[in-house]
């Protein structure tokens, strides 16, 4: 084949191309990257959260009492805050009885490593006491304990730290009471002293860590489906998820299971911060999802009519939260939290896939209009409606113009082939409209894994997204994280349990596409020997030129079964005689495994290359 480039028809694109979907999917927060260890802390489990029947899910799942001459049973007098109502009450005729959790099926632990205890605990009867905690392994063995300070008649605050003497997946936390005779405990936490950036309330180091490798310029959440959940009371708002952890208001999670907010509005913008991406909150656009006709929980039709005007507030307090100083109302708030500094929120999403119905439009241009009058220098992403695969007539893009929102999000999760066969999508895209945010996409095959073939059709169609970005402004696969065993939705980017991480080969494709972007397009072509429409479409090539660094990366992807020899004509840049990083995601198609490897190449203005069978290459070359 013969590869040339047109330096002379560069254009700008986007450099904030590739981010990331979080949602709180697939435990993905709660058990997943929010690093807290201890399952159901707050006792605010309920049967309601959970569709089907599962007669453990109650404030009592995760926790159990071990030990003789006691009752374990949940109160709700006088509890610490009222977001937080159900608490534990431990009533204790012979002292040594303990208060076990199990974690997240299991508390994994690391010899030498140190785990921070906290507690509210009130004395209700008996005399002024103390906490004995343990971290036990699965025959009872002690790993670690220590002791609180005393607590009286008061909620009160206790903390400790625990050094594990052993490394144990299925460690389990007791809390002991010393001497009161009848204990109210509530808000039970453990969480690694090593969390990521070392942050408190913080994210699990690794997760977060894989996540961050992936040099995303933007993260969207808190999702997806729970951004706008299956019923009005099931919305995620925002400010139920910031503040003191013990005043957050829980909630149970569109996907059947239950969400602390722990991980809340304020950590997700924190988390932004920490590894350099732009946060992108998604809002519900005043109805839940599609309007709501998913679920089983909720309720037809959007916020009422008379409500409205709170909501598009809370919107509003949103921007003010996040970008306002310490003097305004929710400024203020923010700086109590931690952070003075304004988080200098520049987009917000409205609405997510939703059914593009009156209901909607009618909402979404009341909060829309609000928006833009109060904070014109934030840019808006409307929604085009669900999967959207198509330029034809579609509602949400009829809105979109209508009203001159500067971003819609699409989504589309189709089979590889599609995206073989689509790689003109947004060569035809209309550039006097709206810029799209391609939110949510991924290749899926039946039995939906996560392999070279959808991998490398994912890496394809992103040489055409490369090629569109002065229309196509972002992009994220969709979803992020899965925990093995708790998956509602597959395929994932990256699989985790409580002690290791899977990222997956689509994970390399964007993490090599995150960590290979350009600020320029330069056009290029491919001449293969076989011209054939199925052989053409099947190897495709992106040249991008990063600005901060100077250098040109050749993106090149090989769908065909065998090699294709190439000759690479850059002449027009200056490229002297050098190395070049060359990076290689190869692997048959229903490989699972495969890993991207580096090497040094040797390149000049031309220079000859084989894309190997089934091959995702890289190549970065600073002239
Ligand atoms: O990515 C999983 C789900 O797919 C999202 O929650 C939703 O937006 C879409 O339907």
């Amino acid at each position: 084949a013969e590869i040339a480039v047109f330096p002379e028809k560069s254009k700008a694109i986007s450099d904030m191309l590739i981010g990331i979907f979080f949602e709180d999917i697939n435990y993905a927060a709660d058990g997943g990257l929010y690093a807290e260890l201890i399952q159901n802390r707050g006792f605010e489990y309920q049967l309601s959260d959970r569709k089907g029947n599962d007669p453990t899910w109650t404030a009592k799942k995760a926790w159990s009492l071990s030990g003789e001459e006691a009752s374990f049973s949940i109160d709700t007098v006088a509890p610490i805050h009222t977001n937080n109502k159900h608490f534990a009450v431990l009533d204790i005729e012979k002292p040594g009885v303990a208060l076990v959790n199990d974690g997240f099926n299991g508390i994994a632990v690391e010899k030498g490593e140190k785990y921070n205890f906290s507690v509210f605990a009130r004395m209700l009867d008996g005399v002024k006491s103390n906490l004995l905690v343990r971290l036990v392994d699965g025959n009872g063995e002690v790993l670690a304990e220590a002791k609180t300070k005393a607590f009286s008649s008061d909620w009160k605050k206790l903390e400790a730290q625990l050094t594990a003497t052993k490394t144990t997946a299925k460690a389990k936390l007791q809390v002991i009471p010393q001497d009161a005779e009848k204990v109210a405990l509530d808000m039970i936490s453990l969480f690694p002293e090593n969390t990521f950036m070392n942050r408190k309330n913080g994210l699990r180091a690794d997760l977060a860590q894989a996540i961050a490798d992936m040099k995303p310029r933007f993260v969207r959440f808190p999702g997806g489906c729970v951004a706008h959940g299956d019923g009005l009371e099931n919305i995620y708002r925002w400010n139920n998820t910031v503040g003191p952890l013990e005043a957050r208001v829980p909630q149970r999670n569109i996907w059947n299971y239950h969400q602390s907010a722990g991980l809340g509005y304020f950590e997700y913008f924190q988390f932004c911060e920490d590894i350099d991406a732009e946060p992108i909150p998604v809002l519900a656009a005043g109805v839940p999802c599609q309007n709501s006709s998913c679920g089983g929980h909720g309720q037809q039709g959007g916020i009422p009519m008379c409500d409205m005007g709170d909501y598009i507030q809370e919107v509003l307090d949103l921007i003010e939260w996040a970008n306002g100083d310490k003097s305004t109302k929710w400024g203020k708030v923010r700086a109590e939290a931690g952070h003075p500094e304004p988080f200098n929120l520049k987009y917000l999403g409205i609405g997510n896939e939703d059914l593009i119905t009156d209901v909607f439009e009618e909402r979404f241009t009341m909060i829309y209009d609000a928006v833009r009058e109060k904070y014109p220098e934030i840019t808006v992403i409307g929604t085009v409606g669900p999967f959207y695969t198509g330029t034809d007539y579609v509602e949400g893009w009829e809105l979109a113009t209508k009203l001159e929102v500067p971003m819609v999000d699409e989504h589309y999760y189709q089979p590889p082939g599609w995206f073989i066969h689509n790689q003109d999508f947004y060569d035809r895209y209309d550039r006097s409209k709206s810029k799209v945010y391609l939110g949510e996409y991924a290749a899926h095959l039946p039995g939906r894994p996560n392999n070279i073939e959808t991998a490398l059709s994912e890496a394809l169609y992103m040489t055409s997204v490369e090629r569109n970005a002065d229309v196509v402004t972002m992009t994220s696969y969709a979803p992020l994280l899965a925990k093995e065993g708790f998956t509602q939705w597959t395929p994932d980017l990256i699989y985790f349990n409580n002690t290791e991480i899977h990222p997956t080969v689509g994970y390399y494709v964007q993490k090599l596409y995150g960590n290979n972007a350009g600020d320029s397009y330069i056009p290029s072509e491919i001449k293969l020997s076989d011209n054939s429409e199925d052989v053409k479409k099947r190897v495709a090539i992106s040249v991008v030129e990063d600005s901060k660094t100077n250098d040109l990366i050749v993106k090149l992807v090989n769908l065909l079964p065998a090699e294709v020899d190439a000759s690479v004509d850059l002449s027009g840049f200056d490229i002297a005689d050098s190395e070049a990083v060359l990076s290689v995601l190869k692997g048959k198609p229903d490989s699972k495994t495969a890993k991207p490897e580096d090497s040094k190449i040797s390149v000049s203005e031309k220079f000859d290359y084989s894309l190997p069978a089934y091959s995702f290459s890289v190549i970065r070359i600073n002239p």
